[in-house]
């Protein structure tokens, strides 16, 4: 057999998580609420009614879940601190518990040889920030955001390399403040949420400045789910319109971090909804990353349009049965080739793809004790060959963290669906791993996909 390998002996394999999705524990060792703890109580916000109260126990469960990440053979963790163990108000008081819990989940983690990548700020708003400020709204939330990312520097040093400031800036905007799906579930008018998107693209840049401050060694990147183009063929005309579609669709959040512009499509399209800022700010924003974090899930079709003003069309999609099963996108695998490749020949920074993954709501435990989770193996399995497609050309993709370590509580989704390598039974709290957590454990070990 020859010794040929999809993927380089160091490439980073991790898993994701974020804080209110697996830790439970909201109130202990003196953390503060978060804008979930206020949603939660809103009666149909959570399919089911659920809560964030227990979720999977990760607070305190982390060093069994770690040992299951051991034993795929993950060398990588992405997951998010929830700000207010930290600030239990958002600034001010630091809470040290909160500090000292982290510590100990990256000391478990670096003593199994899984390194750390953690994001600051994964929508879990402190509560106090938002009865405050009115949260996003105000930059003093974007202030306090560079309080805490400056302590967290400070503190974590040595123990915490690779950060992601903030996770996709379209649901924390939008999703959170215009449909009012997730906390703090506002439904304000577009000149507001265009200005919350810019707070957020700023605290961005703030934590950037913060940390890099605090600690110079740190590889700073953001985690944004763009709407990623694939183009239908790979010639000249049709890459140079998904690369056109590309900064315009995304003009408002990943384009404007990049090139440190809102783009004029942008801004004449929002006319007098359009966000306030200054030049300051867009140098904030814009400062250069050591790295960029894509979360892939979909990817959209696309043909050069001469016809158009634009210049390309982007296919509707109408094939029902290419579901997700997240929201009404579609299953693209090409978007894993595309969404690097197009990033990275236009900004040129190492490619990590922060979140990949497969929902479903079918996955159960049978009376042999196993998870037969095919339909994520099959999805995974296109997903990854289009990944090793980059790695071959060149494209530096470094690392692939998978959406989700475990079954968690997702979000106003409430927890029937499922995306885990560990199935996660919420009656007894046991994990198991699923027939894809034993496929990836041989991909990982073999460095190929079939
Ligand atoms: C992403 C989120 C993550 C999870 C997955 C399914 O958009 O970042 O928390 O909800 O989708």
């Amino acid at each position: 057999m020859s010794m040929y390998r999809d993927f380089p002996e160091d490439f980073v394999w991790g898993s994701a998580t974020a804080s209110y999705q697996v830790e439970g524990a909201p109130f202990e060792d003196g953390k503060g609420a978060s804008v979930w703890n206020e949603f939660e109580k809103i009666p149909g916000a959570m399919r089911d009614d659920v809560n964030g109260d227990i979720a999977c126990d990760h607070y305190h469960r982390y060093p069994e879940d770690i040992a299951h990440m051991k034993n795929i053979g993950l060398n990588g963790y992405r997951f998010s601190l929830a700000w207010s163990r930290i600030f239990p108000d958002g600034y001010g008081k630091v809470n040290q518990k909160g500090i000292d819990h982290y510590k100990r989940v990256c000391e478990t983690l670096l003593k199994n040889g899984v390194e750390p990548y953690v994001t600051l700020y994964h929508w879990d708003l402190p509560l106090a920030l938002q009865k405050e400020f009115g949260g996003w709204e105000s930059r003093e939330t974007v202030k306090y955001f560079g309080e805490y990312a400056s302590k967290i520097g400070e503190e974590f040093k040595g123990l915490i390399k690779y950060y992601c400031t903030t996770n996709e800036f379209l649901a924390a905007s939008d999703v959170a403040y215009s449909m009012g799906l997730i906390a703090p579930g506002l439904k304000l008018e577009k000149k507001r949420v265009n200005q919350i998107r810019h707070h957020l693209l700023l605290a961005h840049g703030t934590a950037v400045s913060a940390l890099r401050a605090a600690d110079p060694g740190a590889k700073i990147s953001l985690a944004e789910n763009s709407s990623f183009m694939v183009p239908l063929i790979d010639t000249p005309e049709y890459v140079d319109a998904a690369k056109k579609a590309f900064r315009e669709v995304n003009a408002h959040f990943l384009t404007a971090v990049m090139e440190g512009k809102y783009l004029d499509c942008y801004l004449e399209k929002e006319g007098a909804d359009a966000p306030v800022f200054t030049d300051d700010d867009m140098k904030i924003i814009s400062q250069k990353l050591d790295w960029l974090g894509l979360n892939i899930y979909f990817g959209k079709r696309l043909r050069p349009a001469p016809e158009t003003k634009e210049g390309y069309h982007i296919f509707e999609e109408t094939d029902l049965k290419r579901q997700t099963g997240i929201a009404d996108f579609y299953f693209e695998p090409a978007a894993m080739y595309w969404g690097s490749r197009i990033a990275y020949e236009l900004y040129g920074l190492p490619i990590y793809i922060t979140e990949n993954g497969k929902r479903s709501e079918t996955d159960k435990l049978e009376p042999d004790g196993k998870v037969y989770d095919d339909e994520r193996i099959r999805h995974l399995r296109l997903q990854l060959l289009y990944m090793a497609k980059a790695v071959r050309e060149g494209i530096p993709v470094k690392g692939y963290f998978h959406w989700s370590l475990m079954d968690n509580l997702e979000w106003h989704h409430g927890f029937r669906p499922r995306f885990g390598f560990l199935y996660v039974n919420y009656s007894t709290m046991e994990r198991v791993p699923k027939l894809s957590a034993e496929w990836m454990k041989e991909v990982i070990r073999t460095g190929r996909i079939a």
